[in-house]
């Protein structure tokens, strides 16, 4: 009789160990892919929360390094917004404009490659070479929308109170672009995994 319930919180202990070298393992391939970009603590930082739904999946990483790229440009836009509600007559308010653009095609950019390569694992031949090189196209492009953001902010050298925004937005669109490059840099290795 007592060998039930035995047997059975053996079972429980020996299922919270395979959860657990799972996400040790998952850990260990985050780290990894992660060594691969150009910031790889922001990487696994930003990622690792997300191991147990990564697994040791690739395309499962890469399209979590793209949500967690929108998510550091939603509220970015987020934030343009407000500043331009309170600050219409500002010089720096004609790059904040462009910018505000170029952040919401960058957003769909990058949504629109985290569904192109949804399903890559089951995917063969040359769809599998197409969709990541549509995912690396539009990743790029996004970059180029980042980049031509935040020089749109040196060419206007405001001065004065725009200097807080304009440095704040600086800040917030440097940290979005390493996102971007880094789920760049995982796609790019997506190459080498199908
Ligand atoms: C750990 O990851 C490797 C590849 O990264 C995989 O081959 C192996 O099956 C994984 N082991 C477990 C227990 O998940
Ligand atoms: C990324 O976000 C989109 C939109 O919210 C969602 O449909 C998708 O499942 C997310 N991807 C992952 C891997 O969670």
């Amino acid at each position: 009789m007592a060998s039930i319930p035995f047997s059975f919180s053996l079972l429980l202990v020996s299922c919270s160990m395979v959860t657990a070298s799972t996400n040790q393992n998952s850990s260990s391939f985050i780290r990894t892919s992660c060594s691969l970009t150009l910031y790889p603590d922001l990487c696994y930082s930003s990622l690792s929360p997300y191991k147990s739904q990564v697994g040791n999946n690739p395309v499962m990483l890469a399209r979590f390094a793209m949500n967690v790229t929108i998510g550091s440009l939603k509220p970015l836009s987020m934030y343009i917004d407000s500043v331009l509600q309170r600050t219409a007559a500002d010089p720096s308010s004609g790059a904040l404009k462009d910018c505000k653009e170029l952040i919401g095609d960058a957003i769909d950019l990058v949504r629109k490659s985290e569904k192109e390569i949804t399903g890559l694992e089951v995917m063969v031949g040359s769809q599998v070479n197409w969709r990541i090189g549509n995912a690396q196209t539009w990743l790029s492009a996004a970059m180029t929308n980042e980049g031509t953001c935040v020089n749109g902010f040196e060419e206007v050298g405001s001065g004065g109170s725009g200097e807080d925004v304009e440095m704040e937005v600086r800040q917030k669109i440097t940290r979005a672009k390493q996102h971007t490059s880094n789920a760049l840099a995982i796609v790019n290795s997506l190459r080498n995994s199908y």
